[in-house]
């Protein structure tokens, strides 16, 4: 079934994941969906110093957005903030500095954004990664599952309070196509017991983004949320966590604006909201969250399963101070 899979995934990748794919797609784009100012509004996009959020950082400040960049390095963080700023002319641009595979952190990083704002109507949790060992971080949770699904659901979870109180509130959250190889696997969170393929995990992971976005939908109809894959496009994390995909694909793949455009087309336009909240989207459009007779579907009861464990995760490593005043 994995092979089927695989295959299945990577022949409708060749024909809509790359640049043509883009191109093709966005023949039926309506250009006025983006025709919009943003003045007023405020963005959090996590991972914006470089690649898609970073191109959706810039297309969103180029329309008078307020946006908040959420990087875990300083200098690259102010990099990305001084190129946006001067190629957008708007100095409303905010580093902020978190790691977001450390769990705690992510917690308090949120709860301090809550009390130190008084709305936010967009978040786009778009950063992403794929270490490729089995690597914990310092509240002993492995890497890929802290910064990919854990982190999500903290700083979503934390930050929903903030959202639900501002003006036409959305979450975006950027998966990847590749969670279309993977069911939900609620029994084995962190990798403890399969072998550790980096490739498998972070489509899990990704897998597991578009489970928590259907989930979130159906409790807080007060936010839009919805998840998406941005196709294939080139940035960093492509060229150093798939060497050999990135050299045999690397004159198709997308720019990273391409790869932004869906991000950035939930995140602004009216038509996204039009859709209901929870979908699964490439190139603007809502598209089946699984793979044709790919039996990844999962019972109610798995996805009950795995938002408990979520939670009861996201407990534990709850700031102590927190736990108390909550
Ligand atoms: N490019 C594609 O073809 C493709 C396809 C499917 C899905 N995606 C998804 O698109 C999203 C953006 O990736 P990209 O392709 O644009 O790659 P990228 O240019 O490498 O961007 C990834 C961003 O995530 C940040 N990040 C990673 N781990 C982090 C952590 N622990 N704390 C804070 N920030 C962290 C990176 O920061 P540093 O710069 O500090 O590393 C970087 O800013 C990811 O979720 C990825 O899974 C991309």
């Amino acid at each position: 079934m994995s092979l089927y899979r695989n295959i299945v995934w990577f022949i409708n990748g060749m024909r809509e994941y790359t640049r043509s794919g883009f191109e093709n797609a966005s023949k039926s784009f309506a250009a006025k969906d983006l025709d919009l100012s943003m003045v007023g509004r405020s963005f959090m996009i996590t991972g914006a110093n470089s690649g898609i959020g970073k191109a959706a950082a810039m297309a969103i400040a180029k329309k008078g957005g307020t946006v908040h960049i959420i990087c875990r390095n300083k200098e690259r963080a102010d990099r990305a903030r001084d190129e946006i700023i001067s190629a957008s002319g708007n100095s409303e641009v905010y580093v902020h500095v978190l790691d977001l595979s450390e769990s705690r952190k992510v917690w308090e990083f949120a709860e301090a954004f809550k009390r130190e704002h008084t709305s936010l109507n967009v978040l786009i949790n778009n950063a992403g990664c794929m270490v490729y060992q089995r690597e914990m971080n310092s509240d002993g949770m492995e890497k890929n599952f802290a910064t990919n699904t854990l982190g999500v659901y903290i700083l979503t979870k934390c930050l929903m309070p903030l959202l639900e109180k501002s003006r036409d509130p959305r979450v975006i959250t950027v998966s990847s196509g590749g969670m279309l190889v993977q069911q939900l696997n609620p029994g084995d969170l962190q990798t403890e017991r399969a072998p550790f393929d980096s490739t498998m995990v972070y489509a899990q992971n990704k897998r597991q983004q578009v489970i928590m976005t259907e989930f979130w939908a159906k409790e807080n109809p007060r936010i839009h949320f919805s998840v998406m894959h941005p196709g294939w496009a080139d940035t960093p994390a492509v060229a150093t966590a798939m060497p050999q995909f990135y050299q045999m694909m690397r004159d198709r793949l997308r720019t990273t604006e391409q790869g932004a455009d869906t991000a950035v087309w939930l995140a602004v336009s009216h038509a996204a909201t039009a859709f209901p909240s929870g979908l699964f989207f490439q190139d603007r459009k809502p598209v089946s969250a699984h793979l044709p007779l790919a039996w990844t579907h999962s019972s109610q009861h798995k996805v009950k399963v795995f938002m408990r464990r979520l939670e009861n995760l996201a407990v534990a490593v709850k700031p102590l101070e927190m736990a108390v005043t909550s």
